[in-house]
């Protein structure tokens, strides 16, 4: 399963070897990006699984970014109560974060990822060489979740971060590679001690609660999910700064990693109150609450469920007047 662009860039390597390895292989084309994530396209996915003969012994590719991923991952977990499926991710944010894990999900039409499943792929195969042909914005809205693995999971892969940003930015591949591989092991630990986000896993929405509720407010139209994540990781180091829970170093060195490798860190719209709105609906509020993961230091994360809404709103207004 594929989209246009991305089968036609990589479709044809992907099935010739596959039939040349003895398999035989049917396609299936979707919308490309989040307008695949919809019940009427899964719908004629499981048609189209039907009419090519696919039963529990059959595998399902997907080839493409996260929204394949999670789309072909929800028919796989659903069409005859669940068959095997193989992620090929193609872009850097599927490679490093959507592809690992097993979640998968469609879109409702009042929030994202509401149906969904937990369905762990059989195998995940990244090709860095790939990654030449993305756009730039959507490579580097990837390496917001790349930065956030170092910030709350691992300072040595912080500092190498740091130390390669020239490289990564120019996708050189050997750097790439050793990236994605961090990464991916760093989520792949998470997720097997806590597959279900009973605690651990929640390290992983760090620049989330305050990312999503930027691109909620702006209806999902003016910030790639990266770039609003990594305002979302200003907005939480500040936060644990004002806390007195982490220093003004390790504020520092989050806010000019992320720069340096082109994602934005002050912005002027929505306004503080909008999102603070939109935090106050996250659908991982519990009791009216919305946890905030903060990293007191480079390397380490704690979960808060106390953080004041004024609070919020000041260290959102503080980057809007460093805006410009
Ligand atoms: N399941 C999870 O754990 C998880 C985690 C994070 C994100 N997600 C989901 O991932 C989705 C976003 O994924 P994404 O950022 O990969 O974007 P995407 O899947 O929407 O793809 C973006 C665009 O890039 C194009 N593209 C993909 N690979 C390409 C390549 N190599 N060269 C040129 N063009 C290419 C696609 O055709 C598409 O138009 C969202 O739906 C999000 O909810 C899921
Ligand atoms: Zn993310």
């Amino acid at each position: 399963m594929s989209d246009r662009s991305v089968m036609s860039l990589y479709g044809p390597i992907v099935i010739e070897s596959l039939r040349a390895a003895g398999f035989s292989v049917s396609e299936i084309l979707v919308p490309a990006g989040e307008t695949a994530k919809t019940l009427a396209v899964a719908e004629r996915c499981w048609d189209e699984c039907l009419t090519a003969g696919l039963d529990r012994t059959s595998t399902l590719l997907a080839l493409g970014g996260g929204a394949v991923g999670d789309l072909a991952g929800f028919v796989a977990a659903t069409y005859m109560r669940g068959i095997p499926f193989v992620q090929l991710p193609t872009t850097l944010l599927a490679q490093v974060d959507a592809s690992i894990g097993g979640k998968v999900a469609i879109d409702h039409p009042r929030a994202k990822n509401l149906i969904g499943a937990f369905h762990q792929p059989l195998m995940v195969v990244s090709d860095p060489s790939v990654l030449s042909t993305l756009p730039d914005p959507e490579f580097r809205s990837g390496l917001a979740e790349v930065v956030k693995h170092g910030i709350v999971l691992d300072a040595a892969y912080f500092s190498d971060i740091e130390a390669h940003a020239p490289e990564i930015i120019s996708k050189d591949l050997p750097t790439l590679e050793r990236i994605i591989a961090v990464s991916c092991r760093l989520k792949g630990r998470i997720v097997e001690a806590d597959e279900r986000e009973g605690g651990l896993r929640a390290a992983l929405n760090y620049g989330h609660t305050v990312g999503h509720a930027i691109e909620a407010a702006t209806q999902f139209s003016k910030w790639l999910h990266g770039e609003a994540v990594s305002l979302g990781i200003v907005a939480a180091a500040r936060i644990a700064q004002r806390l007195g829970l982490a220093d003004v170093e390790t504020v520092r060195r989050q806010v000019s990693l992320l720069r340096a490798v082109g994602l934005p860190v002050s912005f002027s719209a929505p306004s503080p109150q909008m999102i603070v709105q939109a935090i106050g609906r996250d659908k991982k509020a519990r009791d009216g609450k919305v946890p905030f993961v903060l990293a007191p230091r480079i390397g380490e994360f704690r979960l808060v469920f106390d953080i004041p809404a004024d609070l919020v709103s000041q260290v959102l207004a503080e980057m809007q007047g460093a805006a410009g």
